[in-house]
């Protein structure tokens, strides 16, 4: 499973990267406003220097929610490194938009997916990932797991390639049963990959270690 991370923040993708397990990265609209970043040229500047970090996948995020704006935004986009993926609203524009990008070989991400029909329709449009949102669906009293566990039985059934990018992840926890229930790559913030590392025994376990090297050395 890869681990992609969802933000705009330029130290925690540096951060991420430097930890040598980062395969890409997610933004969007509101992870964009949260750094500040506003405009159509301060956001491409930003996007570029996203993409100088890393040269994992960069979704991109389109903001038209019609066809051909979406077209020109995807055009204007990919303009700006190779590793730039667009990502593109499970709307029907969108998935016109997603089916124009595959005819054109432009890789894309398709976002706000909360259903299995929805995830049919990203497949059969190309997408390159699928986005489904378990966070939020837990926010809502649904099973946000059991999504990604019917979006992946779907996707071996009927060979479809696009994958499934677990997305709207909040914790270690959620990390663990997305990879279970068959997801490609996590999406999420550092903070919860960061949580994958703790553990109260190996802290235990390396001070014990330590402090016995320096005993038998007569320190
Ligand atoms: C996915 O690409 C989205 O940017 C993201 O995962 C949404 O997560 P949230 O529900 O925590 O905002």
């Amino acid at each position: 499973m890869k681990f992609f991370i969802d933000t705009a923040n330029l130290n925690d993708i540096a951060e991420a990267e430097s930890l040598g397990i980062l395969d890409g990265v997610t933004t969007n609209p509101s992870l964009m406003a949260k750094e500040k970043i506003s405009g159509d040229k301060a956001v491409m500047a930003h996007y570029k220097k996203i993409c100088d970090i890393t040269s994992g996948d960069v979704s991109a995020e389109v903001i038209s929610t019609d066809f051909e704006g979406m077209k020109k935004e995807a055009s204007e986009l990919i303009k700006i490194a190779d590793n730039i993926v667009i990502k593109i609203p499970m709307i029907r524009e969108g998935v016109k938009a997603l089916a124009w990008c595959t005819s054109q070989g432009i890789r894309t991400n398709c976002t706000l997916v909360f259903s299995p029909g929805q995830a049919i329709l990203a497949a059969k449009a190309g997408a390159t990932y699928v986005s489904p949102f378990v966070g939020r669906i837990d926010d809502i009293g649904w099973d946000g797991m059991q999504l990604i566990e019917e979006i992946a039985e779907i996707y071996e059934v009927q060979g479809y390639e696009t994958e499934i990018l677990a997305a709207s992840i909040r914790n270690g926890k959620h990390i663990i049963e997305a990879a279970r229930a068959g997801a490609d790559i996590v999406t999420c913030g550092l903070s919860a990959f960061e949580s994958l590392l703790k553990h109260p025994l190996t802290d235990i376990g390396l001070e014990k270690f330590l402090a016995d090297h320096a005993k038998a050395a007569g320190k």
